[in-house]
């Protein structure tokens, strides 16, 4: 049959062209030649672990993106030894991206979950001791994230032996743990925070003094309880939030908190996040707020992918059976779901010491004007004739 060329360039232009093509351009013959099934070199093909496979490697690419996004986001707020205001959106974008993709992870584990238990025994001797106990990405968005060595549980203190003789893997790692991580550099910001200045708007001092005279009221209330077992509960509840609130007021118990693994941040970076959190309607405090909330959504869907990755694992080997990785599987997991494992625990945590709004000491007009964004005044022709269109109406 005579094969017209004129119409076989109609049907598909971009055929003959010279230049890069789809699969030319993402390397598609590399990432899809990348799935090598040992059941299948074995002879005994299982067909589930082709799904085994290609989760991991998709996570893995996931991973590499949650690093750029987080290195990009480190740069930012370490270019000017701050956040420059200029710059919040851009953080705040990359930041949102990060949420959704470990929200995809997580949700992710379901697919896998489509595998039984008898599937995954039919492969899994081949694959020992491979484990996602050795990806490095893994640990390098723990540590960038602002996962700290002593916080980590004992067995996980030991990290670096697993990745064996992967020197560039050692390399980025060893560099992850020394570079300033996002929670270093999120409570240097927070430091800074507009108003904590004692001489200036003083927060702090004001903050104290609110909080002195909100827990007299309720020490007032308590005593005032003609009925002797609800005094005695009132009088309980009294001591236990002085006792809270004198851990964020006195720097020394702070300390103690900070030592102990219970508390990350500085003293004057808790300030900070508290005094965002009260004002956060205030135009310059508002994209602080969201960041603020983005880095505990992060946080959360760390936990929560590792919440159903342990569940996962006890459908999968139950709790008794040692991990591949040659931990003691799913209870070493079920370790890692403790707030050890919160790199911005302080956010989660701060809600202790909010105050209600009748005690949030005002902002004084030289803080409000600070905190404002100024449009400036509009001019007297704008108003006239604004008040001409509101009159014709
Ligand atoms: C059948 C499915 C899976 C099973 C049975 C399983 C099992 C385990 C076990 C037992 C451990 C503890 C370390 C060890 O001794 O091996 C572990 C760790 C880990 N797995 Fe999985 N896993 C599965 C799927 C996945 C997937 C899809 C990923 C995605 C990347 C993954 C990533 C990890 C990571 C990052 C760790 C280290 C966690 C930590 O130390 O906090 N696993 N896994």
């Amino acid at each position: 049959m005579e094969i017209n060329n004129d119409s076989r360039k109609d049907e598909c232009p971009l055929g003959e062209q010279d230049g890069m093509l789809y699969a030319e351009y993402l390397q598609l013959d590399k990432i899809l030649n990348a799935q090598r099934m040992l059941s299948e070199v074995n002879n005994a093909t299982v067909h589930d672990e082709h799904l085994f496979i290609i989760t991991h490697q998709a996570y893995e690419l996931w991973f590499k993106q949650v690093i750029y996004e987080l290195d990009s986001v480190r740069m930012i707020f370490n270019k000017h030894k701050g956040l420059d205001e200029s710059e919040t959106l851009e953080v705040l974008k990359r930041l949102s991206r990060i949420v959704l993709i470990l929200k995809l992870l997580a949700d992710q584990v379901m697919i896998l979950e489509t595998m039984t238990p008898l599937d995954f025994m039919e492969f899994r001797e081949y694959l020992c001791p491979a484990s996602g106990f050795q990806s490095v990405q893994f640990r390098l968005i723990e540590n960038k994230l602002g996962m700290k060595q002593e916080n980590r549980v004992r067995f996980n203190q030991n990290y670096l032996c697993v990745f064996g003789r992967d020197e560039k893997g050692l390399e980025a790692i060893a560099k992850s743990e020394v570079e300033p991580s996002l929670a270093h550099l999120v409570e240097q910001w927070l430091e800074r925070t507009p108003g904590l200045e004692p001489e200036g708007f003083n927060f702090w001092g004001k903050y104290k003094y609110n909080v002195k005279t909100m827990l007299e009221t309720y020490y007032k209330s308590a005593m005032a309880t003609d009925c002797e077992s609800e005094r005695a509960f009132k009088l309980a509840d009294y001591e236990k939030r002085k006792a809270l609130f004198d851990s964020v007021l006195e720097p020394n118990i702070h300390a103690a908190y900070v030592q102990r693994g219970e508390r990350r941040f500085t003293h004057k970076a808790l300030q900070g996040a508290i005094m965002i959190t009260f004002y956060r309607d205030e135009p310059r405090f508002s994209q602080p707020h969201q960041l603020l909330t983005l880095l505990m959504d992060i946080d959360s869907l760390v936990t929560k992918w590792r919440y159903n990755h342990v569940l996962m694992v006890q459908r999968m080997i139950g709790s008794q059976h040692l991990g591949t990785g040659g931990s003691s599987g799913y209870q070493y997991l079920r370790s890692t779901l403790s707030d050890r494992y919160k790199v911005f625990l302080d956010l989660f945590n701060l809600s202790t010491f909010l105050l209600p709004r009748s005690y949030i000491p005002p902002l004084s007009d030289a803080m409000k004007s600070e905190l404002n964004i100024h449009w400036g005044t509009p001019s007297n022709e704008t108003i006239s004739s604004n008040r001409t269109c509101s009159s014709d109406n």
